[in-house]
């Protein structure tokens, strides 16, 4: 669509120079999803196929009852994405032998699971490297200068969009929108977000991920969270308490 999308484009402003020359980031080159939880038609191979092992453990068992409990009689299937997640938690990644196991405890056929595991990108269907990265790079954080916090990872790491370092430590992809855009640039690494970045905070990141220690999330650069940038613009004093404003004759 996107590349159709381009070329309708060029032809109802063929001759325009902004156009041409302002197109830094052409709209077919949207975000490569080919890598861990990309778009791929499943192709059984040695470590992904139905025979792969795969079994809740007793712990994740009663986690999924409880999940399951939640919804109404007969509504299992609702519970499809929070059971892909406890089965990913559990194996890191979801080779088709665990959504057909998903499938099998919420009792739909594996069609009803594999649609919801192709359709978000929070669902790996591939081995990931131990972390995850995910850099956003929607228009809010492209304008933050996202291109540069993806540029300095892949110098950093030595590896492209879609691809996992050698010794398995980190794998990287290009995402859409993860909500933080108050707070662009930003990635997500396994289940933490860290914004506010620049290029020397994703190396330092990195770093403290290498050396063994976990950065804590959140913004850098001194928000404490998604405040203004520029500083406080309203409640900039105390709140007065709740007798403000009442009259003392009543
Ligand atoms: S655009 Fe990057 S988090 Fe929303």
């Amino acid at each position: 669509l996107s590349i159709y999308l381009s070329d309708y484009l060029r032809v109802l402003v063929p001759s325009s120079s902004v156009f041409q020359a302002r197109q830094v980031r052409s709209l077919h080159r949207s975000a490569v999803r080919a890598g861990a939880g990309g778009i791929f038609v499943h192709r059984d191979t040695p470590d992904n196929n139905p025979d792969t092992p795969f079994e809740f453990t007793e712990e994740n068992k009663k986690r999924i009852e409880a999940i399951i409990s939640m919804y109404p009689e007969g509504h299992k299937q609702a519970a499809t994405i929070p059971v892909l997640d406890v089965a990913q938690r559990q194996h890191g990644w979801l080779p088709i032998s665990a959504m057909n196991k998903v499938a099998e405890v919420l009792e739909v056929a594996p069609m009803r699971v594999y649609e919801v595991a192709t359709f978000y990108t929070m669902f790996l269907r591939q081995p990931v490297g131990k972390y995850f990265i995910q850099i956003c790079t929607t228009t809010p954080c492209m304008l933050c200068n996202s291109d540069s916090i993806l540029e300095a990872i892949q110098n950093k790491l030595g590896i492209k969009v879609g691809e996992t370092t050698a010794d398995k430590m980190f794998t990287l992809i290009e995402v859409e929108c993860l909500g933080a855009c108050v707070n662009a640039p930003m990635v997500q690494i396994n289940d933490n977000y860290y914004e506010d970045l620049t290029p020397k905070d994703i190396e330092d990141i990195i770093d403290e991920l290498k050396a063994g220690r976990v950065p804590p999330p959140g913004p850098r650069g001194g928000r404490f969270s998604c405040e203004p940038a520029g500083g406080l613009t309203s409640l900039t004093e105390p709140p007065k308490g709740p007798g403000f404003g009442v009259r003392s004759d009543l």
